[in-house]
């Protein structure tokens, strides 16, 4: 199992643990730790974090997972995520992601997530957020 979660929490962020780096989308570092509560509902004022505004705007989402998809997981590297401008978070290292009932939603090194708290397939990006014209 890899060093490095991602907790999907009910109404909430994904909470990341293990070696975490978080850049944006041209490659700079937002922020490095043991510990990083990343938005996933789309309406944080402090995007890519978790400021709460979850519980403002009634975000509602029993975090599932309806499509797992689960890999193997090689190696004990850092954990990168790069906010991609307007979309997804792309994860790229071991990880493995928990849905907020505790099962596999995904492990391997490489994935998307949904941070427009819109997608028909979370926690995965299925493209919704242009749709929606998220920005962010
Ligand atoms: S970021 Fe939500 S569907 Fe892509």
């Amino acid at each position: 199992m890899s060093a490095n979660q991602v907790a999907i929490r009910a109404n909430g962020p994904y909470v990341c643990t293990g070696r975490i780096i978080v850049c944006d989308d041209a490659g700079s570092a937002l922020r490095e730790g043991a510990q990083v509560a990343l938005c996933r509902c789309g309406a944080s004022n402090d995007k890519p974090f978790c400021d709460g505004s979850h519980n403002r705007v009634g975000f509602a989402d029993a975090g599932g997972c309806a499509k797992p998809e689960a890999g193997a997981v090689s190696g004990d590297g850092p954990l990168r995520v790069t906010v991609k401008k307007d979309g997804p978070l792309f994860l790229e290292g071991p990880v493995q992601v928990q849905a907020a009932d505790g099962s596999v939603a995904f492990s391997g090194d490489k994935t998307w997530l949904c941070r427009c708290g819109q997608s028909q397939n979370k926690p995965f990006c299925d493209g919704t957020h242009k749709k929606v014209g998220f920005t962010g």
